[in-house]
């Protein structure tokens, strides 16, 4: 009753931003991401008849409190799904090159999803496992595969028809993403109570909720076509569309330092100078840019140079789940 799965995170590109079902987390909206090469996290779960409650190791640490809570939540669903009533000991390695708050719940989630079903003998297959892995972290849900890949919103109530569908695989289109990451990060308001926030208060969320399918077919054919300036701007003005969003809330917020604003201007500067080279940014200060291959070098150079960027770290698309 163990088994190992690995899973990379990913970077929206038409964000999730907003649930219509907070419980079973249903969103508002469809979206789209790119899986990432560069961060992944490898989990083992052990059902075990001697244990009296489940034990959660990140980084060979025992963790308690929030981060254990949802871990262990998961399982419960995952429990009454196999109808078994067992404790597991987790070990979950995150694989990112740094500490700076890269560490991501989608990954994590999705690397759970695969590693616990499996380990309890429940066959569930790629969708089955998706609609599972959206209940422990949305974003998660579009982990389980490969390369670009759409979360569809669904319209039914008990969710069984909001999962992620492969777009295009890893291997249709060679574009890279680097990540950058800040020195100094203030604490964030999280993606729950942001997204939360948000839908309640912000006059501007039916403006995100008109535009983002729009956004999204647009997107979904720019990528067809490995069209990259349709695909980079479509993105970049998503992401600004959803931020914008934070502005109107009641209290207002913004998830940008003055970093995250240098580096969205030097990426539009690139852009000026001839180099492709688009940003998008999720429910933090850190900013991921989309270039092509043969910019790298440019590119990277060019980020490492900002203030207060303390490192810049580069993805290919990446595969979805494995078992080890
Ligand atoms: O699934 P969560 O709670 O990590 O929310 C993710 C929300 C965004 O990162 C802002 C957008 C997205 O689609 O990943």
């Amino acid at each position: 009753m163990k088994a190992t799965a690995k899973a990379h995170t990913n970077i929206a590109l038409i964000k999730y931003w907003g649930k219509r079902n907070e419980p079973i987390i249903l969103p508002t909206n469809s979206n789209l991401s790119l899986t990432l090469d560069g961060f992944s996290t490898v989990t083992t779960v052990h059902f075990q008849d001697d244990l009296s409650s489940d034990e959660f190791f990140l980084n060979d640490k025992f963790v308690e409190g929030e981060a254990s809570k949802r871990v262990i939540g998961f399982l419960d669903k995952v429990r009454t799904m196999a109808g078994k009533d067992m404790y597991a000991r987790i070990h979950s390695l995150n694989h990112v090159p740094t500490a700076a708050g890269f560490a991501s719940s989608a990954s994590g989630f999705a690397a759970l999803a695969a590693a616990s079903t499996k380990a309890i003998g429940l066959e569930l297959d790629d969708r089955e496992l998706s609609i599972l892995t959206r209940q422990g972290s949305g974003s998660a849900c579009r982990s389980i595969f490969g390369g670009f890949v759409e979360w569809q919103m669904g319209e039914r109530e008990d969710g069984s028809d909001s999962y992620a569908v492969p777009v295009a695989s890893k291997d249709h289109w060679d574009i890279r993403v680097a990540a950058v990451v800040l020195s100094a990060t203030e604490k964030k308001v999280s993606s729950r109570d942001g997204m939360r926030r948000t839908v309640e208060t912000s006059p501007f969320y039916d403006g995100w909720l008109q535009q983002t399918p729009k956004d999204l077919e647009e997107i979904k054919t720019a990528i067809i076509d490995k069209d990259f300036e349709k695909t980079g701007n479509i993105a970049e003005a998503n992401c600004m569309r959803m931020h914008a969003t934070t502005l109107g809330a009641n209290p207002p917020f913004t998830y940008w330092q003055d970093t995250t604003m240098r580096v969205m201007q030097n990426v539009q500067q690139m852009r000026e100078e001839g180099i492709p080279a688009y940003f998008t940014i999720d429910a933090g200060p850190n900013v991921k840019v989309l270039y092509l291959p043969e910019d790298e070098q440019k590119v990277k150079q060019r980020l490492q140079q900002i203030t207060g960027v303390e490192e810049v770290i580069v993805s290919k698309p990446g595969k979805g789940i494995s078992y080890l």
